[in-house]
């Protein structure tokens, strides 16, 4: 063997495996999708989380709202959300939360109007 073959031998593995730490940090190694999901959902959980607040008033919201209002809030057989969102003041929702309003039943979230209020307000923005 002549000696550059040896050195080129010898230099191998060492070439491979600088290229490896690199490919893995440039991404270039697909990793297996579900655990680029799991990273993903994992973010999005920790920005729900710190408005664990709003989350809840979303999950309501879309329990109890959306049979009238639209899957979308976007109006069915009750108004626009997102319009009566703008044209009320949080305390305005609150009162209909409680009290109702024409063919809209109150106490339907009881106890939580001011966070569903607060969530029906965010949507004007
Ligand atoms: C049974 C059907 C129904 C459900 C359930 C319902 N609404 Fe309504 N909602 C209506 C109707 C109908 C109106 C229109 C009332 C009117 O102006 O006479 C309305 C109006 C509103 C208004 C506007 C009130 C105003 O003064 O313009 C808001 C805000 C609202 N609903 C929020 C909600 C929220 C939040 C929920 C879930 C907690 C909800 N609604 C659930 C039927 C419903």
């Amino acid at each position: 063997m002549k000696r550059w073959q040896a050195v080129a031998l010898a230099a191998l593995p060492v070439v491979l495996g600088i290229l490896f730490i690199i490919g893995a940090f440039a991404d270039w190694f697909p990793l297996p999708q579900g655990q680029h999901k799991a990273t993903n959902a994992q973010s999005e959980g920790q920005s729900g989380g710190s408005d664990g607040v709003s989350s809840e008033a979303k999950q309501l919201v879309s329990a109890q709202c959306s049979s009238c209002h639209g899957a979308d809030l976007k109006g069915a057989m009750g108004p626009n959300l997102y319009d009566r969102a703008k044209a009320l003041s949080k305390e305005q929702i609150v009162d209909v939360l409680k009290n109702g309003k024409g063919a809209m039943p109150g106490k339907l979230v009881s106890g939580k109007e001011e966070m569903v209020a607060e969530y029906i307000k965010s949507l004007a923005k």
